[in-house]
This record gives structure tokens, C-alpha cells and sequence, in this order.
């Protein structure tokens, strides 16, 4: 038996898009259950954004909410490799052995090699980017700590630390300062001390993309306080502007922790693969701590990671290509409905436009998918309403139709 103590069970609504985040508000111990002991025990919120998925998503025909860029068929990865008789004859003869624990020296050094100053040493394979938040939470959040995270954002940055009993506040991301965070705002709330700041970039829902100078601002802030910072760097590389920099928190600040994603940059989410990396003391500690949670990746993940890395340039021109055809798409529509508003995406493959139609966006997304087949995600799973967030970038094809069907069921909806 728990005995209940900040936590009310009550107040957690039992539709998973009406949330309980409200941003700018501060979130203190209220996840944290305590046993008689004074043990504390873990409570997590429901993911919004997941639970929102994993109930509507089989029903969708168009499915314009799905955030990776439109996933590689497994043949056409070893087809783009030009090697895949060799490739396949390697995976047929593979030992199942749990393989190299941290991830192979190969697979580690091609990531390093996405970051300046990367070492393959500072790199840990994970089951996804996912996993890798995970641990880096696990590593660093105690009960007690002080954590600013960027919102909306992906749920784990706030929800995870919330659980292990830390006081969360939010750094709210506004659209008329272009979904960014504001580094005063940030400097104020860090006066009584800070942690650990989370941040994601290019962010998801919205498409914002921090530069160089934002993230050494933030580096500033935190360096004077000590704090780390742990930036989900999950759609890093995605820019849409030709030959823009994606620089990481890692090479900007001694204490920051960038986590990947094989899912979303090479649209491989099957693949469960991702990492982390960070200063030497941090990985000692998670790679201690990932024995009680993955152990190792096994070797399949890890040669067909190393696969996409080889390959990374032409799945780079693809995916980029993909998104910024569906982009372009995306932008005449918002163009043509001028009860649609947003903040052009810079990033990534998700915007997060607003509407002015007097509908709650869940209502919105529900009578949409079952009218139409069309699939978006509501702003209330961020709980944000009356914005929607679109994954542009599964397929040209499935955007155009998702988004006449829209414009269709708009017109029929709301005659005036
Ligand atoms: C910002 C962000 N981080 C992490 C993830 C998880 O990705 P993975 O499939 O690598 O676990 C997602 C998935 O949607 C995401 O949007």
C-alpha cells in the first residue's frame, strides 16, 4: 500500500489528450507517491502523445500525423548500400550473442562522427532515442532536483524527471517568439538554482531550430549554475534550409548530453536503434546503470545501424528531399485556408499550426478521422488546443490526399 501524498488520482484526466501540463505553471513533487517507509515510488503520467498513437493510429487511411520520414523498406537500405548480397550473407552468419555491450567500435566511431570533437569512447548504443532519454534521466534526475525543460516538447523530458521526483518547470515555447525558447525567460527561472535544463532540437511538435548562438546562450546560463543540459537531438540534420548548420548541445557545453535516433534522420524506427553522448563521467555512469535496462542492442541492430551510417549521405538527399517537396505542400495549403495560422517549421518533420474554428482539437481529430480516414494529432495532447500537429513528411502522395480530405470535411463541417 502507497500512501498518497502530493499525488491525486483524481486530478489526472482519464482522456489521454486533455493534459495536465499547463505551461508556465510550476510542476513540483506531484508525481511523486510515497510508501510508508518514505520510499518514494514511481508515478508517471500517461504520453499523451503516445496514447494518442496507439489508439487512433490503425484507423487512419491518411496518416499525416506520423512523425518519421517515410520509412525505408529493409531491402532498399541494402539496395542503397550497393553491398546487399554481402550484407545479407554477414546477418545470416551472425552469432546471436548479445553482441558488444557498449555498441561495436564501428557503429560508436560513426556516430561520434556526426559531432565535432565526437569520441567513439563517449558514445553509448541504445534501443532508440527513446531508451536513450530514458537513461539519461535515470542517470542524472534525483528527488529533490531542479529541472527546466523546454514545452511542448516529446513528454519524456518532463514526465520522466517529474516521476523520479523532481520539481519540473516550464519553459514555454510561444509562437510569436518563433517557438524558441526565450534565454531571459530561462536566466529568471534558473536564479534559485538549476539541474538539469532539457531541450529539444529541432523541435518536436513545432519545427523550431535553436542555432549556435541560442544554444551557447543556454550553455552560458547553465555553465553558471552548473547545470547539465540533456537536448533530444532526435531530427538533427533535418534543416530545411540547404547547407544550414545543426551544431549540438555537445559542442557548444562541457556538461551537455545530446541523445540520437536511427528512426526519424534515416527512417529506420523498426530498427529500435539510437544513442547517447556526453562528457566521460556521465556515459561511466549510465553505461553502469544501462546493465539494469538493455545490457546490449544485440548485433543485428548494430550492423544494420552501421549499414544506415555508411549509407548516410544518400539517405540524407532522400529524406531531405521528401521533406522539402512535402514542406512546400504543406505551406500552400496553410497558404489557401486563412483560418489555418502557423509558424513556418525550420526543422525536423512536424509543424504545429493553429486554427480559429470553435472546436476542441481532440473533438476536431476524432470527428476528422471518422468522417475521412485523415489522421493529425490535437494540440490538447501537448495540452495546447486548437492547434494540430502535422507529420509532413510520411509521403508526398498520403500528405496531398490527407490534406484535400481535410479541406473537404472543413467545408462540410463548417459551412461558413
Ligand atoms: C523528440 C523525440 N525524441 C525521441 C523520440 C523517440 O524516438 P525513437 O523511435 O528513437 O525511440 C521521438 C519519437 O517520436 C521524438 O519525437
Amino acid at each position: 500500500m502507497v500512501q498518497r501524498g502530493l499525488y491525486q488520482p483524481g486530478a489526472r484526466p482519464q482522456n489521454p489528450a486533455a493534459l495536465h501540463f499547463r505551461p508556465g505553471k510550476v510542476h513540483t513533487l506531484g508525481g511523486a507517491v510515497f510508501s510508508k517507509r518514505g520510499v518514494m515510488v514511481v508515478k508517471i503520467e500517461p504520453f499523451g502523445v503516445e496514447q494518442w498513437m496507439g489508439r487512433w493510429e490503425t484507423l487512419a487511411v491518411n496518416n499525416i500525423a506520423e512523425t518519421c520520414v517515410d520509412s525505408l523498406v529493409l531491402y532498399d537500405l541494402l539496395e542503397m548500400s550497393g553491398r546487399k548480397e554481402d550484407i545479407i550473407v554477414d546477418l545470416l552468419g551472425t552469432r546471436m550473442t548479445y553482441g558488444d555491450i557498449r555498441g561495436s567500435e564501428r557503429l560508436r566511431g560513426l556516430i561520434a562522427g556526426l559531432y565535432e570533437g565526437g569520441d567513439p569512447e563517449r558514445v553509448l548504443v541504445m534501443n532508440g532515442g527513446s531508451a536513450a532519454n530514458f537513461l539519461a534521466l535515470f542517470t542524472l534526475v534525483e528527488p529533490g532536483d531542479r529541472v527546466i525543460s523546454v514545452w511542448p516538447t516529446y513528454q519524456q523530458l518532463t514526465s520522466i524527471p517529474e516521476a523520479f521526483g523532481a520539481e519540473v518547470k516550464i519553459l514555454p515555447l510561444r509562437p510569436e517568439n518563433g517557438w524558441l525558447p526565450d534565454p531571459d525567460e530561462l536566466r529568471g527561472m534558473a536564479r534559485g538554482g538549476v539541474d538539469l535544463v532539457c531541450l529539444n532540437n529541432p523541435n518536436n511538435p513545432t519545427g523550431s531550430l535553436m542555432d549556435r548562438g541560442l544554444l551557447e546562450e543556454i550553455a552560458l546560463i547553465a555553465r553558471e549554475k552548473g547545470a547539465w543540459v540533456l537536448c533530444d537531438e532526435a531530427y538533427r540534420g533535418l534543416n530545411h534550409e540547404e547547407g544550414a548548420p545543426a551544431t549540438s548541445i555537445t559542442e557548444v557545453y562541457e556538461r551537455g548530453i545530446s541523445t540520437g535516433s536511427f528512426s526519424k534522420v534515416f527512417s529506420l524506427a523498426g530498427l529500435r536503434s539510437g544513442w547517447m553522448t556526453g562528457p566521460a563521467e556521465f556515459i561511466e555512469e549510465a553505461f553502469s546503470r544501462r546493465d539494469y535496462t538493455t545490457v546490449s542492442c544485440g548485433p543485428l541492430v548494430d550492423a544494420l545501424s552501421v549499414v544506415a551510417l555508411e549509407n548516410r549521405g544518400g539517405i540524407m538527399e532522400r529524406n531531405l528531399g521528401i521533406i522539402r517537396e512535402s514542406l512546400a505542400v504543406l505551406e500552400e495549403w496553410i497558404d489557401a485556408h486563412p483560418r489555418f495560422h502557423w509558424v513556418k517549421p525550420r526543422a525536423g518533420t512536424t509543424a504545429f499550426p493553429g486554427y480559429d474554428y470553435d472546436m476542441p482539437s481532440d473533438e476536431f481529430c476524432v470527428d476528422l478521422l471518422g468522417g475521412t480516414g485523415t489522421f493529425l494529432l490535437p494540440g490538447s495532447c501537448f495540452g495546447i488546443d486548437k492547434r494540430l500537429r502535422v507529420g509532413y513528411a510520411y509521403g508526398t502522395e498520403v500528405l496531398r490526399r490527407g490534406l484535400a480530405s481535410l479541406s473537404e470535411w472543413l467545408e462540410s463541417r463548417f459551412p461558413n
